[in-house]
């Protein structure tokens, strides 16, 4: 299992299916906030799901593909960071992350990214990472823009949210712009 330290209290611990129980009492008791920006999580309704999205996401590791990390404090879950779409040629991958009601601002969200930002340069050896979010979602804009990223544009109408089209920002960091 991949564990990377965040900080004394925080590190991130790659999803295995035991972590289901804890993933989905953390997405059940934050439904009605993730669902807001996040659209899968009406469709994760029992823990059968939390447990076929760890499956899926650790064959997805074994491909090279993806990677998703509970982010833990303490013993406790608190979200997840992935990196997914990962694309080989370019070196290149997309960084997603949420946290449960009750760990918001507290900066867990920019530490971890932090750390996955580290690991993909200096482990995967990748290029370049991005974070993609809704035109409309401030809390999250404000974790790339900390992080020194740069805005490289908004796709048009690329993702759906309870129905209705929504517009994505597109925020880029290359490998030879991060300061660790
Ligand atoms: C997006 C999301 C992860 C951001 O969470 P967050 O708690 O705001 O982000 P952080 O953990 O980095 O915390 C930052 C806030 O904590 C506060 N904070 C407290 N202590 C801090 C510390 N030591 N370091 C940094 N920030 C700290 C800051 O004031 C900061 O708020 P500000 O930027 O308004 O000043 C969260 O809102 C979420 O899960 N949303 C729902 C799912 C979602 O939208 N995911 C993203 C899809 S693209």
């Amino acid at each position: 299992m991949l564990e990377l330290p965040v900080n004394d209290a925080l590190r991130l611990l790659q999803l295995q299916p035991a972590h289901a129980p804890a993933l989905y009492a953390l997405i059940n008791a934050s439904r009605k906030n993730l669902r807001k920006f996040l659209p899968w999580v009406d469709y994760n309704t029992n823990e059968e799901h939390s447990l076929r999205f760890i499956e899926l996401m650790l064959r997805k590791t074994d491909e090279q593909d993806a990677v998703a990390f509970g982010i833990w404090e303490n013993g406790r879950l608190c979200g997840v960071i992935d990196l997914h779409g990962w694309d080989h040629p370019l070196q290149k991958a997309e960084i997603g992350y949420w946290l449960g009601d009750g760990e918001q601002g507290k900066g867990i969200a920019t530490a971890a990214c932090k750390t996955i930002i580290q690991y993909a340069f200096s482990q995967l050896r990748l290029n370049k990472v991005e974070i993609r979010f809704v035109l409309q979602n401030e809390k999250s804009a404000k974790i790339p823009i900390k992080l020194g990223f740069t805005k490289e544009g908004i796709l048009r109408q690329s993702a759906k949210l309870h129905g209705q089209y929504v517009d994505m920002v597109v925020m880029g960091m290359l490998r030879q712009d991060w300061k660790p």
